[in-house]
């Protein structure tokens, strides 16, 4: 089947956060925090990472986005060995937003763009959940918004929520770093049967209220017996703000992702704001965490890519100018 190639994309790709408490693995919200990579079909394969925070990311074929974006080539049967990459992210780096998901995603559909989109957004997904394991930070990052969804190990369904323009979301960033293997090591093998049940009913309940804009719900249901009860003892902190959140203004509160990122939920009407803020930090630095905290959104918005024209700037300019100013 013949195809045009085309030169040059520049993908945008949200940031997310998994589980939202009770859905591990299976619950996935995208936010307002984006990496863009531009991506060309070329002679000679260049990878260029911009900003500090990409220090020790290989920029040779072992690259994760080049080695994504030849999966995509083989999966549609085309043949693109050299390619030129460039890569800024504003999405901080193995804290439980969704970096390496976002990465995957971009690639997949920055790959996917360069040979006229020959994979359907459905077998991108695929791909991108038998590479994460999990299909929860992908579906968000692909999908945009709140997506529900299962990885049974071949296949991977979902479906996407809208989210309530009332959400808002709160992020606090501790200043060190949490592997994801590393944070699902410390969880046992076997629950309890309670557990399970726990959580299949707190999950749904928090799905339906999500669905329903019931944000009142929000602070029942998100609560999770599966995998924070193990995980908090790698977060010094995290079981207060936990426990105690909802009093300072969340309408719920939990690890983002596998940590050590924690994430509340707010109305943005609330007038306690400020109060969740200073809370949210104060108890971290009670522990000893330094955490920046950031007000976001859900990005309504997946994976975006655009075609680029030679008359186009390179990434490095349209960061300085559209991103950085
Ligand atoms: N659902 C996953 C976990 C997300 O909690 O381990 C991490 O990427």
């Amino acid at each position: 089947m013949s195809y045009k190639a085309v030169q040059k994309v520049r993908v945008k790709v949200p940031a997310s956060t998994a589980n939202l408490g009770p859905g591990f693995d299976s619950l996935g919200m995208a936010l307002n925090l984006y990496a863009w990579i531009d991506m060309a079909i070329s002679d000679q394969t260049t990878i260029h990472l911009i900003g500090d925070q990409m220090h020790g990311i290989p920029t040779d074929k072992t690259n994760l986005i080049y080695k994504v974006a030849q999966m995509v080539f083989q999966e549609a049967g085309v043949s693109h060995p050299e390619l030129d990459i460039s890569m800024y992210s504003e999405i901080p780096l193995t804290r439980g937003l969704g970096s390496s998901a976002s990465a995957i995603v971009g690639a997949l559909a920055g790959a996917n763009a360069l040979i006229g989109n020959k994979l359907t957004t459905y077998e991108l997904f695929q791909i991108a959940s038998r590479l994460e394991k999990h299909p929860d930070n992908v579906g968000a990052s692909l999908f945009g918004g709140i997506v529900v969804a299962f990885w049974d190990g071949e296949k991977a369904e979902s479906i996407r929520i809208e989210p309530d323009p009332k959400l808002e979301v709160l992020v606090a960033i501790p200043a060190f770093q949490l592997a994801t293997e590393k944070a699902r090591g410390v969880m046992p093998k076997v629950v309890p049967m309670k557990d399970a049940v726990f959580n299949l009913s707190h999950s749904s309940l928090l799905v339906a209220a999500l669905s329903t804009g019931n944000l009142g719900m929000i602070r029942h249901a998100m609560k999770d017996a599966l995998h924070q009860p193990y995980r908090a003892a790698l977060i010094p902190g995290m079981k207060t703000l936990l426990e105690e959140a909802e009093n300072h203004g969340a309408l719920g509160v939990a690890l983002s992702g596998a940590g050590p990122t924690m994430l509340a939920l707010v109305d943005q009407r609330s007038g306690r704001k400020a109060e969740l803020e200073a809370f949210l930090k104060e108890t971290l630095a009670k522990e000893g965490i330094d955490a920046q905290t950031l007000w976001l959104k859900p990005s309504g918005e997946g994976v975006t890519t655009t075609l680029l024209l030679q008359s186009d700037g390179d990434l490095q300019s349209f960061v300085e100018k559209e991103v950085l100013a």
